[in-house]
């Protein structure tokens, strides 16, 4: 690989990736639907220049998907790649001290929303295809790239035509960089995803809002109603109460265990620097651990009611909203989840509230086997680049469309250039610059080694 592409061409490459953070293309904001699009028109504009013959934006109900092909190298493996060009909306926008969508680099870290999830972590993998090109333009293995505008919104776009057109995933390996090391110089592979299910509790108690004086103390307040249900469906213990939640739960093999007891680990330090709280809550018999990578997860989101403008207002709320989630860990399923979600409300509710579930999206949990050869050639290219191979770890988050790549039966490498304290979907996050170059290093040497190169 051309070992000076970093340091030849960083400039241009800062220049280029600004452009791209620069496009709020925050996918849940109807508002922001033709940023989307120009993030999408960006990429097929840099697959275009990266010499793939074949470049395709492909439509669905919602915001597009980008496919794109390389010059196909007869005898050689096939990567594809995913990733997603959307972002999280921005809020609270007070507490970004350079505008999310101005990319600003601080002290080596470059801070923009969509910085490391996951415009930062494509624009990597595109300059790692550009720097293991050979002087033909040719890479040395056949890359599809498949790049989704709706991953943090939960959209069906790249769902529907994986479905209609499954062999688009026909590959050797599947290759996400959407996550990050485990800790700084450890690299990580990813043996879980976590799945998703996602709802909308609504409450009503009365037909109109009412003077809480003249009716205080005998109405019911839809507020009240739906915080009593909520904290009914998840104990001060950090009990999930969703009847059969726990029991098909497939807990971490032993092997899965002695790892995770061999990672260094800094409870304090979490606690302080990432989760920048007083103490932790959840389950106290489960680990940091099992607690976030190995138990389903209930999770309230947003509270929508009554009065919340400046100033007072004396009034009993007739309606409440409440953003809920659960996270969902192997052996459990979306199907199963919800099922059993809509029981439990039922089982919190008064008699006297009118309630509704409303699901939103989700997707179900995976489990990646990663004795596969292929991660062995990551782990060889993590070596050489930054001197340590991967650890085996479990994701607390989720990439609902990850479950379906891993139908067409090639190995799904889940990995990435990111660091603990990235603030993904938080104000000021960002991308260490070095772990940018490094990543392009990591991953143009992959394809190398992929492609049989050594
Ligand atoms: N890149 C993240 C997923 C992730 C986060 C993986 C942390 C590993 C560690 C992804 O963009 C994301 O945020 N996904 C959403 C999906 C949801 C909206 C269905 C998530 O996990 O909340
Ligand atoms: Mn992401
Ligand atoms: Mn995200």
């Amino acid at each position: 690989m051309d070992s000076q592409f970093v340091t030849r061409e960083k400039d241009r490459l800062l220049a280029e990736l600004f452009e791209f953070l620069s496009i709020p293309s925050i996918s849940t904001l109807p508002d922001h639907a033709a940023d989307c699009r120009r993030a999408a028109d960006w990429l097929m504009n840099q697959l275009t220049s990266l010499g793939c013959p074949k470049v395709e934006l492909l439509e669905g109900n919602g915001h597009p998907v980008v496919w794109g092909e390389s010059p196909e190298v007869a005898g050689a493996p096939t990567i594809l790649i995913y990733g997603h060009y959307d972002v999280q909306p921005v809020d609270p926008i007070d507490e970004w001290v350079s505008p999310p969508f101005t990319p600003t680099i601080r002290d080596g870290k470059l801070y923009a929303r969509g910085a490391i999830d996951d415009k930062g972590q494509v624009f990597t993998l595109l300059k790692a295809y550009e720097a293991a090109r050979g002087a033909d333009g040719r890479p040395p293995v056949n890359v599809r790239f498949l790049f989704e505008g709706e991953e943090e919104c939960g959209g069906d776009v790249v769902f529907d035509l994986l479905a209609a057109q499954p062999g688009r995933l026909r590959a050797d390996a599947v290759l996400v960089a959407d996550m990050g090391y485990y800790a700084e110089g450890w690299p990580a592979v990813y043996t879980a995803l976590r799945g998703m299910c996602y709802a909308e509790l609504h409450v009503r108690t009365s037909e109109r809002d009412l003077h809480s004086g003249s009716y205080g103390g005998v109405a019911p307040n839809a507020i009240e109603t739906i915080c009593r249900m909520l904290t009914d469906l998840k104990g001060r213990d950090g009990t999930i109460n969703v009847p059969r939640l726990y029991e098909t739960v497939i807990p971490p093999t032993e092997a899965e265990r002695a790892g995770w007891e061999s990672l260094p680990f800094d409870e304090e330090k979490f606690l302080r620097e990432e989760v920048t709280a007083k103490s932790l809550t959840g389950i106290e018999s489960a680990s940091v651990f099992e607690r976030t990578w190995a138990l389903p997860t209930f999770e309230f989101h947003g509270i929508r009611g009554g009065f919340t403008g400046e100033g007072a207002k004396t009034v009993i709320p007739a309606s409440a909203v409440a953003k809920i989630s659960l996270r969902l860990v192997p052996g459990l399923s979306l199907e199963f989840v919800k099922q059993q979600l809509q029981l439990a409300v039922e089982s919190v509710a008064p008699d006297y509230a009118q309630w509704e579930l409303r699901f939103l999206h989700g997707g179900d949990p995976v489990q990646i086997d990663v004795d596969h050869p292929a991660f062995g050639v990551l782990d060889r290219a993590f070596e050489e680049v930054v001197g340590r191979r991967t650890v085996a770890v479990r994701a607390g988050g989720s990439i609902p469309i990850v479950s379906v790549l891993s139908t067409g039966g090639a190995p799904v490498l889940l990995t990435g250039i990111g660091l603990p304290d990235d603030g993904l979907h938080s104000p000021n996050e960002k991308v260490t610059v070095q772990q940018m170059w490094d990543g392009i290093r990591v991953f143009g040497r992959f394809f190398e080694l992929f492609g049989g190169k050594d």
